[in-house]
């Protein structure tokens, strides 16, 4: 099995990384437009294979699709950071550019390929990767979700002294600050609701701390993280090509699911060699639904700066 990650920043990078270890594919294609970049990334990582004893083959080019091509699952890493003075549309204009033009080089030569979108801001992004290709909805998946259940997990597991593995929990909604909505009510310890063992005002610090996850990374790195999204995505990429059907939040299309049309948006997702195989309609209370909707609004809001890029095909 052949996986591609378009981009090798510190999130490519690593997705190869974990896809590499763990052997989730046979090969590894990384690809950046910067000259030579993703070859000394892909260089280095290979140069892990023999101390670590893993078997999958890593090439890194740069913008050199050919090498791409047969890809069964890609990643899309690629964009540019916000830079001082630019505003939240014209760095979505700049992203989008991006994502679209390297979706559909993509395409040319893996036109099977499943698409995980990571690039920022992630729901639009995803919104604009299946707009521009015209891909049916389960081979578009947005990989917000996943690192931000994560990220909640982990808080949880925190606050309740327990082993991270142990905790189940989601977090639906849109890949942002003011949009993710950790499911707090559904969060358990081993089958057992964490509502029996912590306290309303530490589960309300853990949702807080969950929804500022990657700024506090950001104001603690200088820059975005990657070991866990790198991960997430890898944990996705497992779920596809091994067939493992496993639950994922991911932003996907939605239409009608959840009284919600024409967006991209996180929800609880089936992963499997389809891509997304089915869509989870779970019962959300009424405070629930409300954030949801109200979450929508936001993503809606953010679609709304690619309105003009998506009818002129650019
Ligand atoms: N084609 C291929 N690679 C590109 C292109 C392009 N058209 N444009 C930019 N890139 C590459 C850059 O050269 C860079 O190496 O994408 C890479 C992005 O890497 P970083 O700047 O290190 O960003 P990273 O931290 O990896 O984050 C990537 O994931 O979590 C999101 O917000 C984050 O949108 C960002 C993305």
């Amino acid at each position: 099995m052949k996986v591609t990650v378009i981009g090798a920043g510190n999130v490519g990078a690593s997705c190869a990384e974990y896809i590499s270890q763990k052997e989730i594919a046979s090969k590894v294609v990384i690809l950046d437009i910067k000259e030579g970049f993703a070859e000394g990334k892909a260089l280095d990582l290979y140069q892990t294979a023999t101390t670590l004893g893993f078997n999958t083959s890593i090439k890194g080019v740069t913008n050199d699709y050919s090498e791409t091509s047969g890809s069964d699952v890609v990643v899309v890493t690629s964009g540019v950071p916000r830079k001082p003075g630019m505003t939240r549309e014209e760095l979505i204009g700049i992203n989008a550019g991006i994502v679209q033009k390297v979706s559909e080089n993509v395409l040319e030569h893996s036109p099977d390929a499943i698409i995980i979108v990571v690039s920022n801001p992630m729901d639009t992004m995803t919104y604009l990767a299946l707009k521009a290709t015209g891909l049916p909805k389960n081979r578009i998946i947005g990989m917000g979700g996943a690192l931000d259940s994560s990220r909640f997990k982990t808080y949880l597991s925190l606050a309740l002294d327990k082993p991270a593995s142990d905790i189940q929990a989601m977090v639906i909604g849109g890949h942002g600050d003011r949009t993710m909505i950790p499911l707090h009510r559904l969060a358990t310890y081993n089958g057992i609701p964490v509502t029996q063992f912590l306290e309303k005002k530490v589960i309300q610090k853990v949702v807080a701390d969950t929804m500022l996850g990657g700024a506090t990374l950001t104001k603690l790195l200088g820059t975005s993280a990657w070991y866990a999204p790198g991960a997430s995505v890898a944990y996705l990429v497992d779920s596809i090509l091994n067939d493992y059907k496993k639950i994922i939040p991911c932003s996907v299309f939605l239409n009608g699911e959840y009284n919600l049309e024409d967006i991209c948006i996180g929800v609880p997702c089936i992963i499997g060699a389809n891509g997304v195989e089915s869509i989870i309609d779970i019962k959300l209370s009424h405070s629930e639904e409300n954030l949801l909707n109200e979450s929508a609004i936001r993503v809606k809001e953010m679609n709304a700066a690619l309105s003009n890029f998506i009818r002129k095909g650019k």
